[in-house]
């Protein structure tokens, strides 16, 4: 039976992912760890312990203790806090990896860890941007990533160690909400278009970026995770779903709501958006483990609006229908 180890298993990803992890492993199978302290609910869930990546001995301490056979370590500051800390963010993406691959190759474990189209700059083609291409981000948390992906090839070819990550995009989803990121604004403007009819964008109205919804995510995730090594050429892939621009969302929600309205104010978030892909390729992900998106921009907008409006207890109605 495989036994599994996560970090960040409290963040918008590890939630959803954790619980997916323990239908399909087993409850006991699956031990979640984040900063937060354990608390009866969270240990309903299944095993959970308080772990902080940055300490150099608690993710081997945990996995010797659990005797996991599967590494997740999703814990990780995304674009805007690392901009706002990146000294932070160099603790906890850059030492917190370190720590985790160092304990995949002491225990001969399977590590996956997320990487982003935030690993690409602004040199980079940003159209059907290819898996290897040009890669200079000039974010913390972009650089964090690259360096992810080469220690974990790095790993992969001199010691074996068996590393898989995903370059994901923006992720969008109707559970715990994203923290700190630039793709944030693509969750936020559900709640706002629900509650206010209104939301203030930070960024520019024509700012495209590849997005995914999360059973996508979580779909492609499990794929990667399960996939016969044999089967792998490369460690790292892209993954696509479709990608659009706050003023291409905000139309498709006015489908749904014909009274919303979205006004601009960009921040410094905006020259983040501006230095990654509009679009990504994701051949590779299709021909090695079988990849393939379910969800269209117009079929996750009107889920988002299905699934927040019954959690918010708000009626809306469809101009659609
Ligand atoms: N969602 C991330 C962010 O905005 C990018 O991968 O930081």
């Amino acid at each position: 039976m495989t036994r599994i180890l996560m970090t960040g298993s409290l963040g918008q990803i590890g939630t959803e992912l954790i619980a997916l992890l323990r239908t399909k492993y087993g409850k006991e199978n699956v031990i979640g760890t984040d900063l937060e302290s354990p608390n009866e609910e969270l240990e309903d869930l299944g095993p959970y312990q308080r772990l902080d990546v940055t300490d150099h001995t608690a993710i081997a301490t945990a996995v010797e203790l659990y005797n996991v056979d599967w590494l997740v370590h999703n814990a990780s500051l995304l674009s805007a806090s690392g901009e706002r800390n990146p000294r932070l963010a160099m603790d906890v993406n850059i030492r917190g990896f370190e720590y985790a691959i160092e304990a995949a190759k002491e225990y001969n474990l399977r590590i996956l860890t997320p990487s982003s189209m935030a690993a690409f700059g602004p040199s980079t083609p940003r159209l059907n941007t290819p898996d290897v291409t040009i890669m200079r981000p000039n974010t913390i948390y972009g650089v964090s990533k690259v360096y992810i992906e080469l220690l974990g090839e790095y790993y992969h070819s001199k010691w074996g160690v068996d590393f898989r990550s995903l370059r994901y995009p923006g992720i969008i989803s109707s559970g715990i909400m994203p923290e700190g990121g630039t793709t944030d604004y693509a969750v936020d403007i559900f709640y706002e278009a629900l509650k206010q009819k209104t939301y203030e964008c930070f960024l520019k109205p024509d700012a495209t970026l590849p997005m995914m919804y999360m059973p996508d995510c979580l779909k492609g995730t499990l794929q990667l995770l399960e996939a016969d090594n044999a089967n792998l050429i490369s460690r790292v892939f892209n993954v696509a779903a479709f990608s659009f621009s706050p003023g291409e969302i905000a139309a498709e929600i006015q489908i749904h709501i014909p009274d919303f309205e979205i006004t601009y104010n960009p921040d410094f978030r905006q020259i983040l958006a501006e230095s990654w892909p509009q679009s990504l390729s994701d051949t590779n992900a299709r021909a090695q483990w079988n990849w393939m998106p379910d969800y269209t921009l117009s079929m996750m907008v009107e889920d988002m609006l299905e699934k927040l409006a019954a959690k918010l207890e708000i009626e809306y109605l469809s101009g659609s229908e």
